[in-house]
């Protein structure tokens, strides 16, 4: 008998994780993956065009949970997961990244006593403000199988007591995701599209509730965006969250009418990557394309104070701007003169292999004899 393993996926960067375990399924004829969609991210922009792009799978069910407040969203998938899990057991679950879909699904399946895994544990932003750095504590207390992207996060769950045993080095699977597509990605028509010339000018994303659900900061970050385009084009991929608050805030007009500044919708997986590697630089506060940009070797300024993956700091093309415009301003000027020495290298098991291994050890774990 086959064993079943549900992997969740409810926001738009759960969707490439998943990817890259169903695309290798077929490697691993002992085990039967059931793709659930909590349907946190509902329009097609975020969720639909991500199915379809990275060849996953119809997801099984979809828990139709929608938008609302943090305690609303979880306590809805965690209700509605549950009377899945009641009706069609699996033998494991694995829940990718942060986000509330990861931590609701998480406690359903630990209390149901289902062996729970965990992508990209022990990423830590020391930041309790931050309701993804809530998500990942959590869930990782109650993992079984903790699989981690880089050596600080094996630090962050030794130091939180997490036995040895529990943690696997096995890498990045958005990675898998990138090196998979790449051949799709590259045959994608940038300056048809959005009208674009490679390497002259700048790709923007900006989504987090610490930069975009405070009015004074975002009123900041959008003047010096309006400066910068006065230099470079800008192509900024609007969230629904940032759109929200800008039309709330009436700072959208002067940003849509400043000149060089163009902003979109949000862009497909394929865009995003085909934009982020033809792109001067990278502007963001996502965690996904600070270890993307790494990869790609494309310089990038993320506006946060912290962040959970170091390594693309110490390893790869990151400079984190910590609300310091000067510091913005002087590594911008830097990159336009072509002095940001910042380079990517090697990192281990980033090599598009992760999702075979993950699989490999669910696959040794669920074998072993029930204790
Ligand atoms: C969520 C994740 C974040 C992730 C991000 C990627 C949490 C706590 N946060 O943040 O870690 O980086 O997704 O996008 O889980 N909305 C739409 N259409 C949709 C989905 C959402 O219009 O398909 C609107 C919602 O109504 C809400 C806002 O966007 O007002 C935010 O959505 P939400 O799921 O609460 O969190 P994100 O900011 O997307």
């Amino acid at each position: 008998m086959k064993k079943v393993i549900d992997i969740i996926v409810g926001t738009r960067p759960n969707f490439m994780k998943a990817s890259a375990l169903f695309v290798i399924a077929n490697k691993f004829p002992k085990l039967k993956l059931r793709l659930i969609h909590t349907g946190q991210h509902y329009n097609d922009l975020l969720s639909k065009i991500f199915l379809r792009e990275l060849d996953l799978p119809k997801p099984v069910c979809n828990l139709g949970v929608g938008s609302g407040s943090q305690a609303i969203q979880t306590g809805k998938i965690m209700k509605n997961y549950e009377a899945w899990m009641l009706k069609n057991q699996p033998d494991m679950c694995i829940v990718v990244g942060d986000v509330n879909s990861t931590l609701a699904c998480s406690l359903v399946s630990a209390k149901m006593n289902i062996p729970l895994a965990h992508i990209e544990a022990g990423l830590r932003s020391f930041d309790l403000t931050m309701p993804e750095e809530i998500n990942r504590k959590i869930t990782d207390c109650i993992s079984t199988l903790l699989f981690v992207t880089e050596p600080s996060a094996i630090n962050n769950l030794r130091n939180e007591g997490h036995p040895y045993n529990n943690i696997h080095y096995v890498g990045n699977v958005m990675i898998d995701t990138l090196l998979h597509m790449k051949k799709k990605i590259t045959s994608i028509n940038l300056s048809k599209k959005f009208a674009v010339t490679s390497k002259k000018y700048v790709f923007m994303t900006l989504h987090r509730p610490s930069n975009v659900d405070n009015k004074e900061n975002l009123k900041q970050i959008i003047k010096q965006i309006i400066e910068l385009a006065k230099f470079i084009p800008i192509i900024l991929a609007l969230h629904p969250r940032t759109q929200k608050n800008l039309n709330a805030f009436n700072l959208m007009n002067a940003l849509t009418n400043a000149n060089n500044c163009k902003v979109i919708e949000p862009v497909s997986y394929l865009e995003s990557i085909a934009l982020i590697s033809k792109s001067k630089f990278t502007i963001t506060d996502s965690g996904g394309i600070q270890e993307e940009t790494t990869v790609l070797n494309v310089p990038c300024l993320t506006l946060r104070n912290n962040t959970e993956r170091p390594i693309t700091i110490s390893h790869g093309t990151n400079t984190l701007i910590n609300n310091d415009w000067s510091l913005f301003k002087k590594t911008i000027k830097q990159i336009l003169e072509n002095r940001y020495f910042k380079t990517a290298t090697n990192i281990p098991y980033w090599d598009g292999k992760t999702g075979w291994r993950i699989l490999n050890i669910c696959e040794q774990y669920l074998s072993q004899p029930k204790t």
